[in-house]
């Protein structure tokens, strides 16, 4: 069994696998501009998030039906559980869908399907984050929120996605405000391609409890101490970091350094599908001595958004604490 540990970065959509895309297609009459699975392996090229980008939102033609959301989700929980997931808290990408003419109810209904049965199916608990595309308009991301107000029993959170640069937090501000007035937790991603800047101000003016990377952090020393003092998490990705070229491989991957410094980091698998690996693929990749392993299980514990069963966080930690290797 792999150690125990919750994922708490990890797009839905970005779990399309190629073999399920192809099937999706079949189910619903989409054609698909690649000829088989190995043709959409062979686009898993990137030189950086745009491009990663590109193929994520033209794979997603294939989901039109909450039983295409249930089968994705479902099958990424079933992964999970044997990577040692115990809790996932899960994006997903409304505006990408409803911009094709699949409904908020369609996506959302068709997710908690999945994720409402997860524990019982999988032995993982799930919470659902909501993200907005930063490269569209705010007046969209503040409709999309409205138009997920009858779900809000679904949702624990909202989130900040999609091309960073030239898109900085402020943008969002008043959606932010709106979200937090309705109950909803706050993350963005934060620091990936765009400056420590887009990090401070992620903090400062959206109120975010977790920042989504944030690796450029890195490069403004005050703004890490103010992370460490914070204990604001960092919800990192290796194997997505080196696939869209943030770092150069993964021997550079700055993690350790970050643990070093006092940074609250976790690990985390952001597309898995396009990225080379599930979570756990992301623990072994950074060759990790055993105790930083548990101290990023922990982590993950941690800043999961499980305020609501502090019960469960504990067991949780007290299953990391047991582990042995
Ligand atoms: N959407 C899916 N994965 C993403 C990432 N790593 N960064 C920004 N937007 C995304
Ligand atoms: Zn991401």
């Amino acid at each position: 069994m792999p150690l125990p540990k919750a994922e708490l970065h990890l797009h839905i959509e970005g779990t399309l696998e190629p073999e399920l895309a192809f099937a999706l297609a079949a189910r619903n009459g989409v054609e698909l501009p690649y000829a088989d699975t190995d043709a959409i392996r062979a686009a898993y090229d990137f030189d950086d998030l745009q491009s990663f980008l590109n193929l994520y939102y033209e794979l997603m033609a294939v989901l039109r039906t909450e039983r295409d959301f249930a089968d994705l989700a479902d099958a990424y929980l079933a992964r999970a559980a044997a990577q040692g997931v115990r809790h996932a808290e899960v994006f997903f990408d409304p505006q990408a869908h409803l911009a094709r003419g699949v409904s908020m109810e369609t996506v959302v209904e068709g997710l908690w399907r999945a994720l409402g049965e997860s524990e019982t199916r999988h032995g993982v608990s799930t919470r659902l984050i909501m993200c907005f595309l930063r490269d569209e308009s705010a007046e969209s991301a503040m409709d999309t929120l409205m138009a997920a107000k009858p779900y809000l029993d679904r949702i624990t959170g909202v989130g900040l996605d999609s091309a960073e640069v030239g898109h900085p937090p402020v943008k969002f501000r008043e959606v932010y405000e709106t979200a937090a007035a309705l109950g909803l937790r706050r993350v963005a991603h934060a620091g990936e391609e765009g400056p420590p800047e887009y990090v401070t101000e992620a903090l400062d003016v959206l109120g975010v409890e977790r920042v989504d990377h944030g690796l450029r952090c890195l490069e403004d020393p005050a703004l890490v101490a103010r992370l460490v003092r914070d204990r604001i998490p960092l919800t990192v990705c290796p194997l997505s970091n080196v696939r869209l070229r943030a770092v150069p491989d993964l021997a550079a991957h700055p993690l350790p350094a970050m643990l070093d410094a006092g940074l609250l980091c976790t690990v985390n698998s952001d597309d898995p599908a396009y990225f080379g690996g599930y979570v756990d693929d992301n623990f072994r990749a950074l060759n990790l001595p055993e105790e930083r392993q548990r101290e990023l299980a922990r982590n993950s514990f941690l800043a999961s958004f499980l305020e609501d069963d502090e019960e469960k966080r504990a067991r949780y930690l007290a299953e990391v604490d047991a582990y042995a290797w």
